[in-house]
């Protein structure tokens, strides 16, 4: 085959979930779209909060002229003022728009922060279950990820962390809230984590970053999702507006490197040099000049909540274990059984569509997204406890 070898076996590995999607296809077309019950993707079916067309009417309908042009690579002044004044409330650190550069969505993000950190050969640690993404993003640029288990409860592991640091980890990676888990990190955890971060820069003589990828930070049902910068000063979040503005085929996110940072200047000259020469270029211009004027606007969290509380409550009514998410819009329950796969076929044969636990490196689970509508849940629920009857949970 004429493609590159890499590129052929990341998509003979990912042809899993590709399956059960066409599955999923397949059972609607002979089911019925109704009669299929599809928990597997994070795309949120709600529309983006009206602010959001209302200013982008005003922005398509203005006069002004150049705002279609390229633009400094690291995005206009404006947006990156607004959100530095926006970041110097929230974390109490003294934002300036150098401290920030526009990107293509949190995707985008990470691979301009890994572009520009990592030599062939550095490790980036992440915490188990996670976003399986990070494996790409980090081997895109000859680094490998090395991934440390979290307790029980999914909260970091601090023990399972000092172990997996060495003198090759350039950072490590964290989501807060959680895909898959729903787990919102507490001020306490990222205290603790800053201060291993810093003992171990010092023992291995070098900055360990702590990369904060964050695209459902405002996406939080009972407590705040705190800011890493406070706790610790080599950090750099990586963030979109996919999820809290429910416009991910918009693409526009950012990167704030704290002003703290060792490597600041160094960080930032390179993350721009990398939007660039990655092929971004610049985030997209229109999404840009929208983020100033809609604020801090976000979608309605009160169907999530409902949608979280609706399925947290049967599924753990009858019979199976699950942590209670307090953020994202995912759930992340234990399988009846050791081998998640079968159980996830089990599942689909009641068309109910699932993604695996081995999706996130966590076989032994199931995750199951809920930003979909109040009405599909509920009439779900009856499924569940089918296939909780399947496995002896219920009666
Ligand atoms: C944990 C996590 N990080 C990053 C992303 C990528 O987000 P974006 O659409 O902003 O690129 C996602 C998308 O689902 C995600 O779940």
């Amino acid at each position: 085959m004429g493609i590159s070898k890499q590129i052929e076996t990341t998509m003979e590995n990912s042809s899993m979930i590709r399956k059960m999607f066409e599955e999923g296809d397949r059972r609607r077309q002979l089911y019925g779209e109704e009669n299929v019950f599809d928990f597997s993707i994070g795309n949120p079916i709600f529309e983006p909060p009206p602010e959001v067309q209302q200013n982008l009417l005003k922005l398509v309908q203005s006069n002004e002229k150049g705002t279609h042009r390229y633009m400094p690579n690291s995005g206009y002044p404006a947006t990156r003022q607004y959100l530095a004044k926006m970041l110097a409330t929230d974390s109490g650190l003294s934002f300036s728009e150098n401290d920030i550069i526009m990107t293509v969505g949190a995707g985008g993000a990470l691979n301009v922060i890994f572009k520009t950190l990592l030599n062939p050969g550095d490790e980036v640690i992440v915490f188990r279950p996670y976003f399986m993404e990070y494996n790409a993003y980090v081997g895109n640029y000859a680094g490998s990820v090395c991934a440390v288990d979290t307790k029980d409860d999914f909260r970091l592991d601090f023990n399972a962390l000092k172990k997996g640091i060495t003198a090759k980890t350039k950072a490590v990676l964290i989501n807060s809230p959680n895909n898959p888990t729903g787990v919102v990190y507490t001020s306490d955890e990222l205290d603790q984590l800053g201060n291993i971060l810093r003992e171990k820069s010092a023992e291995f003589g070098q900055p360990i970053s702590l990369i904060s990828d964050e695209p459902y930070r405002k996406i939080v049902y009972e407590e705040p999702a705190p800011s890493v910068f406070p706790h610790y000063e080599n950090s750099i979040v990586a963030t979109s507006y996919s999820k809290d503005l429910a416009m991910p085929g918009e693409r526009i996110g950012y990167i704030a490197i704290s002003p703290k940072h060792q490597d600041h200047q160094l960080l930032n000259g390179g993350a721009v040099l990398s939007l660039r020469i990655l092929g971004f270029v610049n985030a997209p211009a229109l999404m840009q000049r929208l983020l100033p004027l809609v604020g801090d606007v976000c979608v309605d969290l009160k169907p999530y909540q409902t949608n979280r509380d609706i399925l947290y409550n049967h599924l753990t009514e009858i019979g199976f274990t699950c942590v209670k998410p307090g953020g994202a819009f995912y759930l992340f329950p234990k399988c009846p059984i050791e081998d998640d796969l079968a159980f996830i076929e089990a599942a689909q044969e009641l068309n109910l569509l699932l993604v695996p636990g081995s999706g996130f490196g966590m076989p032994g689970y199931f995750r199951l997204s809920y930003c979909f509508e109040t009405e599909m849940i509920e009439r779900s629920l009856p499924v569940f406890t089918k296939l909780a009857q399947q496995y002896q949970l219920t009666d």
